[in-house]
């Protein structure tokens, strides 16, 4: 902490990119969710825009004491109706969303100099949905799941590991099908009314473009960087 890193210099990267306009004409539609997928299948399918986790994406959440609360989860699927992600309900954020089902998404895909946010209302996905989407998980995966009150205190690492080894026990002797889905586990999906597809320049003028859902209509608009 005693010699300050020149964030100035570490950001030099950016620097040199030359990167396209986002601009209203040239929009290959006016639907937000097909442009959300438009630029989703760009960094996914390139290799080169491409890095891990791809789909990671910041939730911010607000309970009833209004103070907002972020952190990352991983978007497992999208459609026109809004973009899931799976987590514990009774974890910090799933007791502020069962409190307040208003919340934002951002992606971050640095490498294409773009952002995306998306506010709206979250609904609970079906429990038959968190089922099947919890068995095709690795067993690994879902005995970490299983070993983790999540956001709970406790008192040190090794209770983990007690209760990992438990699980692992239990599935050794019972099959994979005893590391059953928690009662509180399970999805929920944003149903957006708010989208911002940003696209970073250079010299900074960064293109924003807005889509608002107004009484089933969605409007486009423009806002300065
Ligand atoms: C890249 C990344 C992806 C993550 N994906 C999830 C996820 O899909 N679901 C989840 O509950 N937590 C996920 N986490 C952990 C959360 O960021 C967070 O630590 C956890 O959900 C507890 O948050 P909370 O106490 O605010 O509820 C992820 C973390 C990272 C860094």
């Amino acid at each position: 902490m005693d010699t300050p890193l020149d964030i100035q210099a570490w950001r030099a990267i950016y620097r040199n990119m030359s990167e396209p306009f986002l601009l209203e004409e040239k929009l290959p539609t006016r639907d937000p969710f097909v442009l959300f997928d438009l630029w989703f299948r760009d960094v996914a399918t390139h290799r080169e825009l491409s890095f891990e986790e791809l789909n990671a994406v910041c939730l911010s959440t607000v309970g009833r004491d209004s103070r907002p609360s972020s952190r990352m989860v991983l978007m497992k699927a999208y459609s026109t109706k809004g973009v899931s992600f799976y987590t514990n309900y009774d974890s910090r954020k799933g007791v502020q969303l069962s409190e307040n089902p208003n919340a934002s998404m951002l992606f971050y895909w640095p490498k294409v100099h773009r952002q995306i946010r998306i506010e709206g209302e979250v609904e609970k996905l079906p429990m038959e949905a968190a089922v099947a989407y919890w068995n095709s998980r690795p067993l690994a995966s879902r005995i970490g799941s299983k070993a983790s009150k999540q956001s709970t205190t406790i008192p040190d690492r090794q209770f983990l590991e007690d209760r990992k080894a438990e699980l692992e026990k239990l599935a050794a002797e019972q099959g994979e099908e005893a590391i059953s889905k928690p009662e509180s586990w399970g999805g929920f999906i944003l149903i957006p009314r708010y989208f911002e597809f940003w696209q970073g320049q250079s010299d900074r003028l960064h293109d924003r473009i807005v889509f608002e859902k107004d009484s089933d209509v969605w409007t486009l608009k423009r806002i300065s960087p």
